[in-house]
């Protein structure tokens, strides 16, 4: 079974180290993780193509390697760090271009988890933990959290940028961690 894990982040850097965090528990899976900012991604535009067509976005971009990859996965870990109290701009536009998955609901039944990371405690990671969920469930994903030993949301960090690296707080790290797990568990369960 595939997990794909995607930092929404503009660059490598705090919410890739909680999702690595993350896939941690899930060794044994075929596993990838995919930053949005090695890809373009331009704006859905509302074409409506996607919906006359079956499902094919007609703007040609980083969008249909991105596309492919969720389609493969069997559960897809989101990761974002909280932009003014919510999910980043590309992440937005990603979710926006995934309306063509909707069109023969190719994301249903997949697993979905979400992290978020921002530089203060109460920064708005619940808020953008509920952003990734609307998309999860809009798409008809399984929506899980962190469950047993942290049990809220999914991932909540807060880290702090010490020149090249990151201080990120030791629950945060345990919450991301939790996540990995109860993919893992749900996963197996569905395996069965
Ligand atoms: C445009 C912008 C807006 C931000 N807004 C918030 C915010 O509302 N709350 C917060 O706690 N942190 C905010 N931050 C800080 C980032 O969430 C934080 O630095 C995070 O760790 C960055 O993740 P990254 O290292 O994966 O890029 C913001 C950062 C940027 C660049």
């Amino acid at each position: 079974m595939k997990v794909l894990g995607i930092n929404g982040s503009h660059r490598k850097g705090s919410t890739l180290i909680l999702l690595e965090e993350a896939f941690k528990e899930l060794e044994g899976f075929d596993t990838e993780i995919i930053s949005l900012c090695d890809y373009t991604l331009e704006y859905c535009k509302v074409c409506n193509a996607c919906k006359r067509n079956g499902g094919v976005c007609i703007v040609k971009d980083g969008y249909q390697e991105i596309e492919e990859k969720m389609k493969e996965a069997d559960a897809i870990i989101v990761g974002s760090p909280v932009y003014f109290g919510s999910i980043t701009g590309m992440l937005k536009t990603l979710f926006d271009r995934s309306r063509t998955l909707r069109v023969n609901w190719e994301l249903k039944d997949k697993v979905c988890a979400a992290i978020a990371v921002g530089a203060t405690k109460h920064g708005g990671q619940e808020h953008t933990l509920q952003a990734i969920h609307a998309w999860a469930l809009i798409h008809g994903m399984i929506l899980v959290a962190d469950s047993d030993p942290t049990a809220h949301f999914g991932g909540a960090a807060t880290a702090k940028q010490v020149e090249d690296s990151f201080e990120i707080d030791e629950w945060g790290l345990k919450t991301a961690r939790s996540v990995g797990k109860r993919v893992r568990e749900v996963l197996t369960m569905l395996r069965k």
